[in-house]
C-alpha cells in the first residue's frame, strides 16, 4: 500500500490557497468564509471515499469510517484548519491531509479496521480570533459552556457566538457537542514539530513524550488619558509605560524558571491609540507554558502578584484574567511503542520529544489514550510563511501512522 505524496502535497497547497494573504502566509480564522471554503473542500474528499461527515453544532467536522465492530469502541485522530495571522501552510493541515491520505488508500484497498475509525477537524484550535483556542476539543470534552461562546468576543467586539449563528451553528447546543472519549480506545494526533530538534538532529519523524502545560492571560490596564503635548510628565498614569514593565518582567520569569518555560506576550492594544494621546487603556496577551505544572502555577502566581504591585505603585488599574490553563500532559506509553515499532518495521528513523506547542491532543489525552507524531519543520520555523515541511517526510509520518493504525485498530 504506497502512500500518494504527490496527493499529500497538491492537497496542502489546494488548502494553502484558501486564506492566502498579501504578506505571504495564511491567514484562516474560525466562522469565516476562507474557512467554509476550507471545509467543503475537505468534505468532498471525504465524500468520495464514502466517509460518513457530520458537523456538529459548533463546527467541528467529523469523519468517520465503519469498522467491522461497531460497539462504539473507536480510533479517533484529530487536528485543525485554522491558523495564526499571517501563518503557515503546515500547522493543523498535515495531519488532516495526512488522515485523508490513509482512508484514501484502506479504501482502494477496501480495507475495514476492527474498530471505526473517525478523524474530527477541531474547531478554533488556535485561539488567535477568539481567544479561547483547543476550542473545539474542549467542547468534546464537555469543558466548554455556553456562557463561553457569549462572553468571547475578537478583536472587533464581534461575539463568538452570534458569529457562529451566521455560519449556520448552534451555540445553545453546546452540551450536545459532547462525545464519549471514555469509549475512545486511541487518539492519535499528527502535526508538524515546529522547532528545529528533528531537522538539527536529521530525523523526519518524532513520537511526542508530552505536551507542555499551557495558560493564556488577559491583562487590562486602565489609567488617565490626555494630550500627548499638554499633560505635563508628572503625574501621568500612563498604562502602557505599566505594561511594558509587566512584559519585561513575563520574560524574565520564564528564563528564570529554565529551560522548559516559555514566556510570551504577543498580541497588545492601545486604546484610544492616537500618536498624540497618552493611552487610556491597555490590553494584552500572556501566553505561559512549562513543562512543569508547579512551575507554571508558581510563575503565573509571581507575574500576577507583580502586575498588582506595579500597577498600585503607578496608579493605575489592572484586572487579569486567566483564559486558559492546561495541564501538561502525557503521551500514553503503550501508544508510544506502537508508533516506535511502527517506525522500525517500516526502517523510518524517529526520536522521542516533548512537545512545546500547545495541541488538541492535550485536551483529548486526558480522558484517552493518547500519542502523537511530529513531522521534521525545516529550519525550526513555524506560525509564520516559511514554516515548511517536505511531503516527503509528511508521507514517512502517514506510513509510521497508518501502520499503527492497522496494528491498533485490529
Ligand atoms: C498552538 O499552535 C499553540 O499555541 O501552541
Ligand atoms: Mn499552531
Ligand atoms: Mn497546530
Amino acid at each position: 500500500m504506497k502512500i500518494d505524496i504527490k496527493r499529500i502535497e497538491n492537497r496542502i497547497n489546494e488548502i494553502g490557497n484558501i486564506g492566502k494573504v498579501s504578506s505571504g502566509g495564511v491567514t484562516r480564522f474560525p466562522y469565516t468564509d476562507e474557512e467554509k471554503k476550507t471545509k467543503e473542500l475537505i468534505i468532498n474528499w471525504g465524500n468520495e471515499i464514502g466517509l460518513n461527515v457530520f458537523e456538529d453544532s459548533i463546527g467541528n467536522v467529523i469523519f468517520h469510517k465503519d469498522g467491522l465492530k461497531n460497539n462504539g469502541e473507536i480510533i479517533l485522530m484529530g487536528s485543525h484548519i485554522d491558523s495564526v495571522p499571517n501563518g503557515g501552510k503546515y500547522d493543523g493541515v498535515a495531519g488532516i491531509v495526512s488522515y485523508l491520505e490513509i482512508m484514501e488508500i484502506f479504501h482502494e484497498n477496501k480495507i475495514k479496521t476492527k474498530y471505526p475509525l473517525e478523524f474530527i477537524i477541531f474547531v478554533n484550535e488556535e485561539g488567535c480570533r477568539f481567544p479561547i483556542g483547543l476550542m473545539g476539543s474542549s467542547a468534546l470534552a464537555g469543558r466548554l459552556s455556553k456562557e463561553d461562546l457569549y462572553e468571547n468576543k475578537d478583536r472587533e467586539g464581534l461575539i463568538l457566538a452570534k458569529e457562529m449563528e451566521r455560519y449556520g451553528y448552534d451555540p445553545d447546543k453546546i452540551m450536545e457537542v459532547k462525545y464519549p472519549l471514555e469509549k475512545v480506545k486511541a487518539y492519535f494526533e499528527l502535526h508538524i514539530e515546529q522547532g528545529g530538534v528533528l531537522d538539527t538532529r536529521d530525523i523526519p519523524i518524532g513520537i511526542v513524550d508530552g505536551i507542555t502545560g499551557l495558560s493564556v492571560l488577559t491583562v487590562k490596564i486602565g489609567g488617565i488619558s490626555g494630550h500627548a503635548g499638554a499633560f505635563p510628565m508628572e503625574g501621568r498614569r500612563d498604562p502602557l509605560i505599566t505594561a511594558t514593565k509587566i512584559i519585561q518582567f513575563v520574560q524574565k520569569t520564564a528564563l528564570e524558571y529554565g529551560n522548559t518555560a516559555r514566556g510570551t506576550v504577543g498580541d497588545i492594544r492601545v486604546l484610544p491609540g492616537g500618536s498624540n494621546v497618552i493611552p487610556s487603556t491597555v490590553e494584552f496577551t500572556i501566553d505561559y507554558r512549562d513543562l512543569n505544572f508547579e512551575n507554571m502555577k508558581n510563575a503565573i502566581r509571581k507575574i500576577t502578584r507583580y502586575s498588582k504591585e506595579i500597577s498600585s505603585e503607578s496608579g493605575v488599574q489592572c484586572t487579569i484574567d486567566v483564559n486558559q490553563m492546561i495541564k501538561p500532559v502525557l503521551s500514553n506509553y503503550k501508544l508510544i511503542k506502537e508508533i516506535s515499532n511502527s517506525a522500525e518495521r517500516l526502517e523510518i528513523p524517529y526520536m522521542n520529544l516533548p512537545s512545546g506547542a500547545g495541541h488538541d491532543a492535550m485536551i483529548i489525552g486526558q480522558f484517552c489514550p493518547m500519542a502523537m507524531i511530529f513531522i521534521r519543520s525545516v529550519g525550526g520555523v513555524s506560525h509564520c510563511p516559511e514554516e515548511y515541511s517536505t511531503s516527503r517526510d509528511i508521507g514517512l509520518g502517514t506510513k509510521v501512522l497508518m501502520d499503527t493504525l492497522l496494528k491498533v485498530a485490529n
